[in-house]
């Protein structure tokens, strides 16, 4: 950090698509630190009273980001540092959001290929997104949609596939200590 440039909060983000590990790593990650977690989309279901299916069948999409974008600028005005941040996989696709997640601290983009996002999400219900009848091709538009959002607001980015949560988990610990002490 150079002086006279505040530090950032000592937060660590988790982005990424749907299926990356997200909430598995914020709860990982949770636990090494002893930093409580905070989940954007529980935040969002919280106030809806109602899960993200019914929000989106009910009210829409737009509305949905309407209130991941409310969530999310009020997180960035009330939150302490030091918490674990897990977000929904679109959330990058709203440049104020972007910009709102890099002044929350360590952006980690949790990379996953199509074909592990398929085997992750196939048997879930849970995700309006890809409640269709040809998965990979959403899959595939979507990351060819997001992909340059992702690395323009992370700080790292980590190839999953190959590797267990604690392997993640461990190198995550090890760059965020790196970025908060420069
Ligand atoms: C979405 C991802 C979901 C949730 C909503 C939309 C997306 O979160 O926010 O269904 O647009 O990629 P997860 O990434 O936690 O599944």
């Amino acid at each position: 950090m150079t002086a006279g440039s505040p530090s950032p909060p000592k937060n660590i983000v988790l982005i990424g698509f749907m299926g990356s590990g997200k909430s598995s790593i914020a709860r990982e990650l949770s636990g090494a630190l002893g930093y409580p977690m905070i989940d954007t989309d529980a935040l969002i279901v919280e106030r809806a009273g109602k899960p993200i299916r019914d929000i989106f069948a009910q009210e829409g999409e737009d509305a949905f980001r309407e209130m991941e974008s409310t969530v999310l600028r009020e997180l960035e005005e009330s939150l302490p540092p030091h918490h674990i941040i897990a977000t929904g996989g679109g959330i990058i696709g709203r440049s104020a959001n972007r910009e709102i997640l890099r002044r929350m601290g360590f952006v980690v983009w949790l990379v996953v290929s199509a074909e592990e996002i398929i085997k992750r999400t196939e048997n879930s219900r849970e995700r309006p997104l890809l409640n269709n009848n040809n998965q990979m091709e959403t899959i595939n538009r979507l990351l060819d949609e997001r992909r340059e959002l992702y690395r323009a607001t992370a700080h790292q980015e980590i190839e999953t596939d190959e590797l267990t949560f604690p392997e993640i988990t461990t190198g995550i610990l090890e760059s965020a200590r790196y970025f908060f002490s420069e």
